[in-house]
């Protein structure tokens, strides 16, 4: 049974970091584990930045998006040297055990610095681009693609006031998770995403049928990594196809990142972290917790990528059936 485990949020911070980091200090108090927070990431964990986080420093921290910890994209911790240090203020507090909660690069990072030091890590995955191999869900992107959905409802209702065009562009890094969802739920006209190439003859004709059917609106979501460049780009070449028409631009960006996390992003960050806390209680080491259909699983960091939307067919047929 570990004495203390230390817990570190690193890379890009997403809703739900905090209800995670509550649910492995209330479920390591529970097996009388004493846990110490890494402020700042793994550039943190190298200057030695540690406090030790009681069930009172995680009242009230469940609905704050954000990490109390604070983030960190760090290059030190990619050389040899940095992951050195950080072994070295473990080792200093006395500390063998730790959660990682982070993206696919995090995650391979707390592999590798565990196969080094001889480490004892379990892995959490967290990114609003749900890239990360190993889970169907990641903390935050629920609550991402419900923010963008509520953003596709706001500019709907000028774009049908005005019987506008908009392109509204949503992070995703390379990847379409955020866009395809986000547009399915938020009825868009078109959704283009890294994962498919798209036929612009057949996407300017489809707009420009429901543009003098008079649909009203037209509402186009890409994703931040798709081919065509974005949003800016998008709207400029989609202007010389409707020369007539004011095309809106809107780039959702950081606000994706922020905000209370959804019900489903609370209750995922509380299970993944709970999973994590009675994996190391129970000796088992070097995994990422992750969630398959609605089942806890466990999958070695060492094998944790990055992935891409996968276009089943019945996802290919929603959108066949519904833009
Ligand atoms: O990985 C999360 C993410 O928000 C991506 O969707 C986006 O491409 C990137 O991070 C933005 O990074 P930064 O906050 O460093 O600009």
């Amino acid at each position: 049974m570990p004495q203390k485990i230390a817990v570190i949020t690193s890379g890009g911070d997403v809703p739900g970091l905090n209800a995670c980091i509550r649910a492995i200090v209330h479920a390591s108090h529970h097996h009388g584990i004493a846990i110490t927070g890494v402020r700042h990431g793994y550039d943190g964990l190298m200057n030695g930045e540690l406090q030790n986080l009681d069930i009172e420093s995680v009242h009230d921290i469940m609905q704050r998006g954000g990490t109390i910890l604070h983030s960190a994209r760090s290059k030190g911790f990619e050389t040899t040297a940095g992951r050195q240090k950080a072994a070295d203020t473990l080792k200093s507090s006395g500390i063998d055990h730790m959660i990682v909660i982070g993206g696919d690069g995090s995650l391979t990072g707390a592999g590798q610095f565990a196969a080094e030091h001889g480490l004892k890590i379990m892995g959490i995955p967290k990114t609003i681009d749900n890239d990360v191999s190993g889970t169907d869900a990641c903390i935050g992107y629920d609550t991402a693609v419900n923010t963008a959905m509520q953003a596709l409802d706001r500019i709907r209702d000028t774009a049908d006031s005005h019987e506008r065009m908009f392109v509204i562009e949503v992070m995703g890094r390379d990847s379409g998770y955020i866009a395809y969802a986000a547009g399915l739920a938020g009825a868009a006209d078109g959704i283009l995403i890294p994962e498919t190439t798209t036929d612009w003859n057949s996407l300017t004709a489809v707009l420009k049928n429901r543009h003098d059917g008079r649909r009203g609106s037209l509402l186009i979501v890409v994703a931040e990594g798709d081919e065509s460049g974005g949003a800016q780009k998008l709207g400029a070449r989609l202007g010389q196809e409707f020369p007539d028409e004011k095309i809106g631009v809107c780039v959702l960006g950081h606000t994706q990142r922020g905000g209370a996390p959804t019900a489903a992003d609370r209750i995922l960050a509380l299970r993944f972290g709970v999973a994590a806390v009675e994996a190391l209680a129970a000796g088992r080491t070097g995994l990422m917790a992750g969630l398959i259909g609605n089942e806890i699983v466990f999958c070695p960091l060492a094998d944790v990528k990055r992935k891409h939307l996968e276009l089943t067919t019945e996802k290919q047929r929603l959108l066949e059936l519904l833009l």
